[in-house]
């Protein structure tokens, strides 16, 4: 399967909305993914959609988002939601995102991108545990789940207490 993804566009917002809530369950997500776009937060070259190569423009199974947050006062990348409709689960999607979100982080000269989720999926991407190497913040009860992926750059990686915006409080 060869997958589309692209910067999510207007029209591509209730899609949106609906892939996220499907793949969670819940609307919590779709509703933060609402929230973040009006925030200061929001990275809209970051905000990625999927689609299967060969069908309809508008055919968006996938949705990835990067926003900003800091850590230790600097600059970093925090990945959420990654979302892919149920029925297209397993097939690369969720991969196929993340992977280009990486690379466009670090065509940005972004240094750090950190995520809360399984490490069995996140460890594929290069994610290691975030305390470990000196990040820590509102998930640290999540231990391991809770990970960053150091970008290749001469900036120094910033450590230290990583900072959410507020849209995320609740989650
Ligand atoms: C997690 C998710 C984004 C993965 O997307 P996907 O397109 O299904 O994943 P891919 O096809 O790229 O990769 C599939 C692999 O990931 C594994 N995987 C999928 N979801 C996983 C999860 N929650 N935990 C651990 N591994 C998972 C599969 O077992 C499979 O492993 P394999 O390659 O060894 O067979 C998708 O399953 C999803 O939307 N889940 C619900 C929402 C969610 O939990 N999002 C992540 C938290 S932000």
């Amino acid at each position: 399967m060869v997958w589309l993804i692209r910067q999510e566009r207007p029209f591509d917002f209730p899609a949106v909305h609906a892939v996220v809530a499907s793949a969670f369950g819940r609307a919590d997500e779709a509703l933060l993914v609402d929230r973040l776009r009006t925030s200061d937060a929001w990275l809209p070259g970051l905000a990625l959609v999927a689609r299967p190569n060969g069908e309809s423009r508008r055919n968006v199974v996938g949705f990835a988002a990067m926003s900003r947050i800091t850590v230790g006062g600097r600059p970093a990348l925090a990945l959420a939601p990654v979302a892919v409709a149920p029925e297209w689960q397993g097939k690369g999607t969720g991969s196929a995102l993340v992977r280009t979100g990486i690379v466009r982080a670090a065509r940005g000269h972004e240094r750090l991108i950190v995520v809360l989720g399984d490490p069995r999926y996140y460890g594929r991407f290069g994610f290691t545990a975030a305390i470990p190497v000196g990040i820590h913040g509102p998930y640290d009860a999540a231990g391991p789940a809770f990970q960053a992926l150091v970008l290749p750059g001469d900036d120094p990686v910033p450590t230290g207490l990583a900072v959410y915006p507020d849209v995320f409080e609740g989650l």
